[in-house]
């Protein structure tokens, strides 16, 4: 199956995919899933409106059909889902697919390490905000130990998977966990990567005073440890990389908020329940599910997506200084159906 891969109104093609698997997480972060919010009655999707691993399958061939060369899995905790390296081994099956991801958050791994990475799984980024057992416990609003996740990226190491750690930074909150975040995964030798806070979902009461600006976290990790800037790896790349000098040990920011990166995302998302989403902070979706159980082949599906795409104009980040002023709210996608 090939198509003419589309651009969208903003000239930009459609390369990753992102999808969720599971709105579940084991996790209660405050900035993702209050527990307030997300508590024991909570109304999580039934099974059977989770894509199968046969839906998501046949859902990524068309996207790579479209375009789509690296594949992302999420969650909200993406290994609450039964028998995750088997969708893993599926995908890793179509040609075309050159990177398969997946994000965590870690809790799992020593678990399943080895059987994703020997299902295909290339790599993993696990989020860790802190290394105080405190704060940490605190901020996954379970009462996890740190040590949970520096056993499960210490595992994800030993299956041979690639590794990545991914820590949102809030002012006042963990801002005091940079410096010896950054001591910690420089000795390791794995690549940290600060997170600006966003105003993602509905439910995190999100300030822009919140947001710790990556500018200034590069100044204090610099005065410590010097850094020297990277070239980007590739097109779209949503953090901008430094190199500790001296070693080829790598940091990144991500700094969707102070220095958005729209014009360069390629990013689409499906949710667990079969929902695309052109942008990370869209109010509605595109039913693909009614589609994969209709009587619609490969071929109408892929249209139906290259449509889409082709109409996408999104580009909230670069919009949301403009928001932040008029103070106007609009209603979003929860961050851990579509897992960031
Ligand atoms: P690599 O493939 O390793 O480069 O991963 P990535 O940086 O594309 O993906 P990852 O899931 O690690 O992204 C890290 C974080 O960046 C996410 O959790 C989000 O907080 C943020 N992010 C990723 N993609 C987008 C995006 O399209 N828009 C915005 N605003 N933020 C994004
Ligand atoms: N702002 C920035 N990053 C966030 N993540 C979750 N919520 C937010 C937010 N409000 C990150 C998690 C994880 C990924 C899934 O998204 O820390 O790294
Ligand atoms: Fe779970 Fe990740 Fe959301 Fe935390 S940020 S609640 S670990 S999905
Ligand atoms: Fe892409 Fe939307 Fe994020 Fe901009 S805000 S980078 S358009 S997902």
């Amino acid at each position: 199956m090939e198509h003419q891969k589309p651009k969208d109104q903003l000239n930009r093609p459609l390369r990753d995919l992102r999808l969720s698997v599971t709105d579940k997480c084991n996790f209660r972060c405050q900035y993702c899933m209050p527990a307030e919010i997300f508590g024991p009655d909570y109304p999580f999707l039934p099974q059977n409106q989770l894509l199968s691993f046969e839906e998501l399958t046949r859902l990524s061939k068309v996207f790579v059909s479209l375009g789509v060369e690296k594949i992302r899995i999420t969650g909200g905790e993406p290994l609450m889902r039964r028998e995750l390296p088997n969708l893993i081994h599926m995908i890793n099956q179509i040609p075309g697919v050159k990177d398969i991801a997946m994000t965590t958050n870690g809790s799992l791994l020593t678990k399943y390490a080895h059987g994703l990475a020997q299902a295909g799984l290339n790599r993993v980024t696990i989020s860790l905000d802190s290394l105080d057992e405190d704060r940490f416990a605190d901020m996954n609003g379970r009462g996890y130990a740190v040590q949970t996740v520096l056993d499960g990226i210490e595992a994800a190491e030993q299956a041979g998977l690639g590794i990545k750690i991914n820590m949102v930074v809030q002012k006042g909150k963990n801002d005091q966990d940079i410096l010896p975040m950054a001591k910690y995964f420089k000795d390791k030798g794995h690549t940290l990567r600060f997170i600006e806070y966003m105003d993602v979902g509905n439910t995190n009461g999100w300030k822009l005073d919140h947001v710790y600006p990556s500018r200034d976290i590069v100044q204090i990790i610099d005065q410590q440890y010097p850094l020297e800037a990277v070239e980007p790896h590739y097109y779209g790349e949503v953090a901008n990389r430094y190199r500790y000098k001296g070693t080829n040990t790598e940091i990144g920011f991500i700094s969707s908020v102070t220095e958005a990166f729209c014009s360069t995302c390629t990013r689409a998302r499906v949710s667990a329940e079969g929902k695309m989403y052109t942008c990370l902070f869209a109010s509605s979706g595109y039913d693909l599910r009614s589609r994969l159980r209709s009587q619609d082949s490969d071929q109408m599906i892929a249209t139906y997506i290259r449509d889409i795409w082709g109409q996408r104009h999104d580009q909230y980040s670069v919009d949301r200084v403009k928001q932040t002023r008029t103070n106007k709210k609009t209603k979003k996608v929860e961050m851990s159906h579509i897992g960031g």
